[in-house]
């Protein structure tokens, strides 16, 4: 892990007060990564605030988009501008303080033995603190409905603190993905399996922002509920038409099966 390049992708929508506490603690726990500040032209003024971060330090850079469009929209910029720049690891982090950069190099160490490092609310050692019950239920029903629906063993499939290699994004045709909001994040989870990939969760602890508010509404969700749903069914229809064919089920070169999601236990919280 100690000669790759990282990159720590930061989207931002009215994060004004979080955005230098997050970049700060960032910096301060992995040194040697890189911020990117991905912001879709916050009416708070949060692009001018991380361009007075970029301009003192020269390992924060800021990425300003023309409006919002949402999370997945985000990242995928902000994955193509890493990828260009030649960076070998890509973090997704949320702003407002809910993914600790403290438990950083747990998910960086994971890496060493996995294509994919998901942060997991949902797994032993994994919690969550102050968030509403009804964000929980949301959170792991939605989880649970899932991993029913596509028959993965993800248990967080929704959650935004991970850690990507780079050759992961490179095989994902990003071009193909079309999802806004924060179904995204199932979205690449979704392919990078289906690719082969190797996924694993760590647990972590999310803590839920204190300053702003969360940009989740009702068609985030609907958006989540409709696209897992249409995947399930197409994966259901591709393996009736193998059985059908009496084809075999196609594993990717190198791959384990299906259940290879599995979980990584590192103990104790950073
Ligand atoms: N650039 C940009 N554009 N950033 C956005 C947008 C957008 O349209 N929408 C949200 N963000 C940023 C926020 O500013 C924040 O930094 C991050 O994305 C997460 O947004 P929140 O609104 O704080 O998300 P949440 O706390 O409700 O949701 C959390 O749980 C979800 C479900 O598990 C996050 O961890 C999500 O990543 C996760 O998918
Ligand atoms: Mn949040």
């Amino acid at each position: 892990m100690d000669h790759e390049r990282v990159l720590v992708l930061i989207p931002t929508y009215d994060e004004r007060e979080n955005l230098p506490r997050i970049v700060g603690r960032v910096r301060a726990a992995v040194p040697a990564a890189d911020v990117l500040v991905v912001d879709d032209d916050s009416p708070d003024g949060t692009g001018q605030v991380a361009d007075d971060l970029a301009r003192t330090d020269a390992q924060v850079q800021v990425l300003h988009r023309a409006g919002k469009e949402g999370l997945g929209a985000a990242y995928l910029a902000g994955f193509a501008w890493g990828l260009e720049r030649g960076y070998d690891v890509l973090v997704e982090m949320d702003a407002d303080g809910s993914h600790q950069p403290e438990q950083l190099p747990r998910l960086l160490h994971a890496l060493d033995g996995a294509d994919v490092v998901l942060g997991s609310r949902w797994v032993p050692g994994g919690a969550v603190r102050n968030w509403p019950a009804h964000r929980q239920l949301l959170s792991r029903g939605g989880s649970a409905y899932t991993r029913w629906a596509l028959g993965i063993g993800l248990r967080d499939a929704t959650g935004g603190y991970r850690a990507y290699r780079r050759h992961v994004l490179e095989e994902i045709d990003l071009r193909r993905v079309a999802s806004h909001g924060y179904c995204f994040q199932i979205d690449l989870a979704w392919r990078a399996l289906r690719a082969g990939c190797h996924v694993v969760e760590v647990p972590i602890t999310f803590v839920e922002r204190s300053w702003g508010s969360s940009k989740m509404t009702g068609a985030v969700v609907g958006e989540s509920l409709v696209r897992v749903t249409r995947w399930a069914v197409e994966e259901r229809a591709a393996q009736l038409l193998r059985v059908a064919r009496r084809q075999p089920v196609r594993v990717q070169p190198g791959s384990a099966p299906r259940s290879r999601a599995r979980l990584v236990e590192l103990g104790g919280t950073a």
